[in-house]
């Protein structure tokens, strides 16, 4: 009989890479090439970013998080240890208490990125489970439809909430993207804290990886 290995589930591997910080790119110049498939991460000042990607690639600190909204400054790209694959962890839109030169910086800078990236294959758009989509969002995912590049939403901070809240928020937000036509039509609910969600999360994304 052929000696068959088991086959690892994708996600698995995706759990167990030995991912590493890249750079930080202030501006579009210092992109890397693009030479792999990408996925980024962008939303709100504070709505967990920064945390999403740590509990997804299971590393306490790979990205830096914070209580204080505007910690993510550039776009801080990560990789695998085999290199075939980029997170890019945004910095938060609508953040209005920074010096308004910075915001107008940041702004720019995530418009640019998310319009023209060719090897971007999805964008995770995560919106507070608390708040559901605001102004900002809006913003953001009309960006996104107009460009035609995919995005999936990705409810956070999903503990926070009381039992019962969560089915309200996550039909008003399902909703709300419904008629979006470049958004994923499953919308994904996740704790960082707790790890809800963050199978289905991996499963997403090797998925992509295996569709290259
Ligand atoms: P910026 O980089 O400022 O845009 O923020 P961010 O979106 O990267 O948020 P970050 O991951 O830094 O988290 C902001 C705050 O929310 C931190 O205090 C985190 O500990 C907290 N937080 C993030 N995710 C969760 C979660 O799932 N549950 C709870 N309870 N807190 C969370
Ligand atoms: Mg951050």
């Amino acid at each position: 009989m052929p000696h068959t290995e088991p086959t690892e589930d994708p996600a698995e591997i995706l759990r167990k890479a030995q991912w590493e910080f890249v750079k930080g790119v202030v501006g579009l110049e210092f992109l890397p090439l693009p030479d792999r498939l990408e996925i980024a991460f962008a939303g709100r000042s504070n709505v967990g970013k920064s945390s999403l990607i740590n509990a997804l690639t299971s590393r306490k600190a790979l990205a830096r998080a914070s209580n204080t909204p505007g910690r993510t400054q550039e776009l801080n790209f990560f990789t695998t240890g085999n290199g075939d694959l980029y997170l890019v962890d945004m910095p938060g839109y609508g953040y209005a208490e920074a010096p308004k030169a910075k915001v107008e910086k940041w702004t720019q800078l995530i418009r640019d990125y998310l319009r023209g990236r060719v090897p971007l294959k999805r964008v995770f758009v995560l919106i507070d489970s608390r708040h559901g989509i605001k102004a900002t969002d809006i913003e953001t995912l009309d960006l996104l439809d107009e460009c035609a590049v995919p995005y999936q939403a990705v409810l956070t901070k999903t503990d926070k909430l009381k039992p019962g809240e969560l089915d309200k928020v996550f039909a008003a937000t399902a909703k709300g993207l419904s008629r979006r036509p470049a958004a994923h039509p499953v919308l994904l609910a996740t704790s960082a804290e707790t790890g809800t969600g963050m199978d289905e999360l991996r499963a997403a994304i090797a998925e992509l990886m295996r569709l290259g």
